[in-house]
Parts: structure tokens; sequence; C-alpha cells
């Protein structure tokens, strides 16, 4: 199945797609993850990236689109691909169902975690993710076991430079004005699904994969 989690900022996309790419077997592609990857290495793509991530901003849509659509070409991902923080825009989104069908894939489910807004900041000045793969913990909800060191591959913790100030409130009245209107887009084709967000991690869990099975058995 080819996937797509929409959320704002803090919904907990990164933090479920990591399990639930486990229990589906396919990969989780993450759109902030290639660009903060192509970051820490410093490739030209980083360089152009960053000064957009850093102000909170979208990354124009031609790097994004090429960087996003480029990774899907690779074997790993033909088994199918659980996206998350892409598309989020119109236009990403219709070049995600070109680049589909040109290899007779579609998007089977378009899936929308709901948080309120006074949530979604709470979690996102709590966030700390690990250096070396980019695990997700949170100070109140998914604190690690020993302070400042990750649970899984012992690495440092950090805080991203944009979950600070003003960014936050730059993405998240971005996702609410722009991203938002890809529900319309998925609704259209019959392909969203609305999850609530606004509960455990583990019932998050739960719910997302009833609601992907359910999607599932409708082919
Ligand atoms: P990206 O990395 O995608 O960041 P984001 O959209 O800002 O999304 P987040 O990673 O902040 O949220 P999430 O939903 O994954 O939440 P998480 O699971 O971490 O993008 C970064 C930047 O790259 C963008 O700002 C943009 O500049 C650029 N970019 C990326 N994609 C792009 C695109 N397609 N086009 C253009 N530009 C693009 O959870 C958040 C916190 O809450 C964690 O601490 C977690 O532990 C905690 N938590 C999770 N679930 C729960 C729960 N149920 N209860 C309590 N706490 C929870």
């Amino acid at each position: 199945m080819n996937i797509i989690l929409i959320g704002a900022q803090g919904s907990g996309k990164g933090t479920q797609a990591e399990k639930l790419s486990t229990t589906l077997n396919i990969r989780h592609v993450a759109s902030g993850d290639l660009f903060r990857k192509a970051i820490g290495d410093q490739t030209e793509l980083g360089l152009k990236a960053k000064k957009y991530i850093d102000d909170g901003k979208l990354v124009p849509d031609e790097i994004t689109i090429a960087m996003v659509l480029d990774r899907l070409q690779s074997p790993e991902c033909a088994n199918g691909v659980l996206l998350d923080g892409f598309p989020r825009t119109i236009a990403q989104a219709q070049a995600l169902d070109r680049g589909l069908n040109e290899v007779n894939k579609l998007v089977d489910c378009a899936i929308y975690l709901e948080v309120p807004r006074a949530e979604l900041l709470k979690r996102l000045s709590g966030r700390y993710i690990c250096k070396a793969h980019q695990h997700v913990y949170n100070i109140e909800s998914n604190p690690p076991q020993v302070p400042g060191i990750c649970d899984i591959d012992g690495s440092e913790l950090y805080q991203r430079s944009d979950d600070r100030g003003e960014a936050i409130q730059k993405r998240l009245d971005i996702f609410f004005s722009e991203t938002i209107h890809l529900l319309d887009y998925y609704e259209g084709q019959q392909k969203l699904v609305k999850v609530n967000g606004n509960h455990s991690i583990e019932q998050v869990q739960k719910d997302l994969t009833i609601a992907i099975i359910e999607r599932a058995g409708q082919h």
C-alpha cells in the first residue's frame, strides 16, 4: 500500500509512522528527515533547504518534489510507502499522483491525524530527537529512560532548530492555511480517512492500524 499521513506539526506523524511502517512492512519516507539528513551531510540540497526550514517556511515545491520522487524510485520503496510530511501542497499531491501513475501505482489512502492547536504547541516545545537516527521523544509524554540519551541507539538527543520560538507558530499557520487544503483534494478522490490523534501514542497506534486494515479491506 502507498499511504499518506497528513497532520499538523506535532500531530504525531513521525512517531506513528516509525511503528506502523514496521507493522505493515512498508518503507517510512519522511520529507523532513530527508532534508535534515541532507543538511547534516552538507549537500547542495541541504544548504538550499536549511534557510527555509530554520525560518519555519516550506521548502519550494520543485526542490521537495524532486527529492521525494527520487526516493520513491529506490528498490526499498517497491513494497509500498508510508509518506510522512509529503505532500504538503496541492502541487506536490498532483506531482505524486503523476509520479506513481507512471509506474502503475497510486495513493491508497490519505490519513489525517487530527489534534487541537494547543496540544500541538505543547508537544512541539517538549520534543527531542536523536542525532543518529532521528528517533522522537517528548519530555512529558514520551521521555527517554536516561535523560538526553536515545533508548534505541544511545546517541545524544537535541531540540530541532525549528521547534523553538516563532518558527513553531509560523509552521502551524502554514499548515492550517495551506496544507489543510489537501483534505479536500483527497476527499475528492474518496481516499481521506480521519483519525483522532489527541489520545495516547498507543491508542492512536491502534486506531490507525484499524483504519488502515478497514481501508485495505475495501480494495
Ligand atoms: P518535518 O520534519 O516534516 O516537520 P513537521 O511537519 O514540522 O512535522 P513534525 O515532525 O514536527 O511533526 P510530527 O507530526 O512528525 O510529530 P512527532 O511524531 O515528531 O518538516 C520539517 C521542515 O522541513 C518543514 O517545516 C519544512 O520547512 C520542510 N519540509 C518537510 N516536508 C516538506 C514538504 N513536503 N514541502 C515543503 N517543505 C517541507 O511528535 C511531536 C511530539 O509529540 C514528539 O515529542 C512526540 O514524542 C510527541 N507525541 C507524538 N504523539 C503523541 C501523543 N499521542 N500524545 C502525546 N505526545 C505525543
